[in-house]
């Protein structure tokens, strides 16, 4: 496969190829997933709690998002997958200057695009970053920064004056620029929305539905590794969904890629939502 470029993988989007998106947080699984024909490799501030174990994003640090961006950057030498890392919490809510910064030190350790979190108030940023050559991820609906603001992980978007809300952040920010939006938990319709309001904006869902332009999971979620309850949007790429048969690792992958390209992850029931009466 040749290198992704912003250029591909608007071409994957204009020709209805779905984009196949996971986490990952260091060089072994960054290469694997790659090798298994993953588009696109988030360094998320998941690695909060899937990696060092804290109950919520809010404590990682952008030292430690950079040392992983350089891990996973290094797995990804000689590969295709193009590289996000996210903009963890507090390196970027004071200001323009502090987000380019912070952007730098991810750019710096081998990202490609930077991820933020939220709407209202980052247009500003988005555009600032955009315009100085960094190409930005938005991220609405679930915003885990916020998560003690939003009371929880609950799904968002699902009355009608927040979907109105979230659809009018969504179209500020493709309107500054940012290239990509990930939509975290909310109705389907809304996601669906949120992709045909902005069409010039990939849109990558995570308990979205299946109406956007890709998909994105934790990779230690899809493979099976992450203990207590998980959201319903979630599939177990780990185990054969009949036999319940252990699947080796590199094939869980690639039957997630397999799954998202041919429109079976998600299934619009059983790993979605529906909007309120
Ligand atoms: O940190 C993360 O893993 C993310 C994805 C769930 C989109 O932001
Ligand atoms: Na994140």
């Amino acid at each position: 496969r040749k290198p992704m470029t912003l250029h591909s993988l608007r071409a994957m989007q204009a020709r209805s190829e779905k984009i196949a998106m996971l986490t990952a947080y260091d060089a072994t699984y960054a290469r694997l997933a790659d090798e298994a024909g993953v588009d696109a490799v988030l360094v998320g501030d998941s690695l909060g709690m899937v990696v060092q174990g804290h109950t919520s994003t809010l404590p990682t640090t952008l030292d430690e998002m950079a040392y992983h961006t350089r891990c996973v950057a290094r797995g990804l030498q000689g590969g295709a997958a193009w590289l996000i890392a996210d903009l963890p919490f507090a390196s970027y809510q004071q200001g323009t200057a502090q987000a380019m910064a912070a952007s730098a030190a991810l750019m710096q350790a081998g990202a490609q695009m930077v991820k933020l979190e939220g709407g209202g108030w980052t247009p500003e940023t988005v555009r600032f970053l955009v315009e100085r050559g960094v190409p930005v991820c938005a991220h609405l609906g679930l915003t885990p920064q916020s998560v003690h603001a939003l009371g929880g992980y609950r799904i968002q978007g699902r009355d009608a004056a927040s979907a109105t809300t979230l659809r009018a952040h969504a179209r500020e920010l493709a309107e500054a620029g940012a290239a990509m939006m990930v939509l975290e938990l909310m109705p389907s319709d809304v996601a669906s929305a949120v992709q045909s309001d902005n069409p010039q904006m990939m849109t990558i869902g995570i308990g979205a539905g299946p109406g956007t332009a890709g998909q994105v999971l934790v990779l230690h979620d899809m493979l099976g590794l992450t203990r207590g309850k998980l959201p319903r949007f979630v599939r177990n790429f780990a185990r054969d969904e009949q036999t319940g048969a252990a699947v080796a690792t590199d094939v869980a992958l690639a039957a997630y890629v397999a799954a998202v390209k041919a429109g079976q992850f998600p299934d619009p029931v059983a790993h979605a939502y529906g909007s309120a009466a």
